[in-house]
């Protein structure tokens, strides 16, 4: 077997990969889950009234503050992420009343916390009797935040932790569909699979090996874009799996 002795390939220290694309590459590849999580937030602020209070739990830089700009406001995060971020704490305690909040943001915390039941309880504590929760969490995402990711969750595992916070559960639908799933895929495999072969390999299997993880990467990249572009006109839900569930919930009277 011929093995190459110099440039050794793959000996070089790779950067961490990133955790989503370069800011170039959101411009043009822009991921559709960050518009359909606009979109499920905007209806939930639409159906949100000027006088009521809402909590933005787990809000870190408040992403969607400014969809309840005509409402009053108010955040939670256990980092003080802003100024002018009301409380920081743990959402499993809330330093705050009994029913104080009309309105409940709970957006991509969920999978963090090691005990999602005693946070869906202090949730359903401050919430308002007829009061609803917005809840949107991952099925399928890398790990992220680490070591803070511990859970996915199904559809099921969500309507029960639900129920047993003391919620009653509204609706439990896919975020984006699972066209935006398959952008995911290629976006993952464009940003994770090698560029350099194993540096022991023979030479042309080395570069057929390169030729092909390439081609991918590049296919990868653009086939990302192009499937976001489509799930964010057609949340196809007919078979495969959503990347997110988002949960509408609401405290009983
Ligand atoms: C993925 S970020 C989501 C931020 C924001 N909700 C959004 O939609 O962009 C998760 C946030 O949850 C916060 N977080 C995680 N565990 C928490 C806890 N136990 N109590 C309060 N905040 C927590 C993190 O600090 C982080 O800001």
């Amino acid at each position: 077997m011929t093995t190459r002795t110099a440039p050794p390939r793959g000996a070089t220290a790779r950067k961490p990969a990133r955790q989503g694309f370069p800011p170039w590459k959101k411009r043009w590849f822009r991921n559709s889950s960050r518009i359909w999580l606009k979109r499920y937030n905007r209806n939930f602020a639409r159906a949100t009234k000027a006088d009521m209070l809402v909590l933005d739990a787990g809000a870190g830089p408040a992403p969607f503050r400014g969809l309840f700009g005509h409402a009053r406001y108010e955040s939670a995060d256990f980092k003080q992420y802003r100024d002018d971020q009301t409380y920081v704490c743990d959402v499993a305690d809330i330093p705050v009343e009994d029913g104080r909040f009309d309105r409940v943001v709970f957006n991509q915390v969920l999978e963090h916390l090691p005990d999602p039941s005693a946070a869906l309880r202090e949730l359903c504590r401050v919430t308002k009797p007829g009061g609803q929760i917005i809840c949107t969490c991952p099925l399928y995402y890398e790990e992220h935040q680490k070591p803070y990711d511990f859970f996915r969750y199904t559809r099921f595992a969500l309507n029960k932790l639900f129920a047993d916070a003391g919620f009653v559960v509204q609706k439990v639908d896919w975020m984006e569909g699972y066209l935006g799933t398959v952008g995911y895929q290629f976006e993952g495999m464009h940003r994770h699979l090698p560029r350099a072969a194993p540096a022991d390999w023979s030479f042309w299997k080395a570069r057929r090996t390169e030729l092909l993880l390439q081609s991918t990467r590049a296919i990868g990249l653009l086939f990302a874009g192009l499937y976001y572009k489509l799930d964010a006109e057609w949340k196809f839900t007919g078979a495969g799996y959503p990347k997110n569930y988002v949960v509408i919930a609401s405290k009983p009277e």
